[in-house]
């Protein structure tokens, strides 16, 4: 890769169901890279789905388990990480994130991110009984992070993950 500049990881951010997994899992696949996703890291950690851990323990005691294990992927080399919808609430991550890699925000409207989670009930966030106000709301107050965040932004409304793909591979190749 010619414009990875020294930095050997792609970092996926962007809100709940905007695809980070999904566009992850293929992109590491075309570029020979190992795949990470850091909620089904925390999810071994803790032996119990991120839904009970919200449950039984609230978000406070998830966002502290979710630095430590992010700080123990940014280390590694040579991955595609797709982090949790949330990870820009804290500055260490993005600060841990960036120091190997570089971070590709995956950005979608809410009404995308509506249809991707509307029968999902594993986002305790979402949990609510208007899910698309909860994205509208949670979002406003995000983007300006995931904005700040990132060293590229791919809009993915109506795109193929064909072509979100090429479009991340086309800013990391330069
Ligand atoms: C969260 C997003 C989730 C998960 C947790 C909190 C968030 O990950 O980390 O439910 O605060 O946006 P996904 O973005 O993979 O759904």
């Amino acid at each position: 890769m010619r414009n990875m500049k020294n930095k050997s990881n792609i970092v996926l951010i962007g809100f709940m169901g905007c695809g980070k997994s999904t566009i992850g899992k293929e992109l590491a696949k075309k570029i020979k890279y190992s795949f990470i996703d850091s909620d089904e890291e925390i999810e071994k950690s803790i032996g119990i789905s991120i839904s009970d851990f919200f449950a039984k323990y609230g978000e406070v005691k998830f966002r502290k388990l979710e630095e430590k294990v992010i700080s123990q992927i940014a280390a590694k080399n040579n991955l595609v990480i797709a982090t949790g919808g949330g990870v820009i609430k804290n500055f260490n991550n993005i600060f841990s994130l960036k120091s190997g890699g570089i971070i590709i925000y995956l950005k979608a409207a809410p009404m995308t991110i509506f249809k991707n989670v509307k029968n999902d009930n594993t986002r305790p966030l979402l949990n609510t009984n208007n899910k698309l106000e909860t994205i509208k709301s949670l979002l406003n107050e995000r983007a300006p992070l995931y904005e700040r965040a990132a060293d590229f932004i791919v809009n993915t409304d109506n795109k193929s993950i064909n072509e979100i793909i090429s479009n991340i591979l086309d800013y990391i190749r330069g």
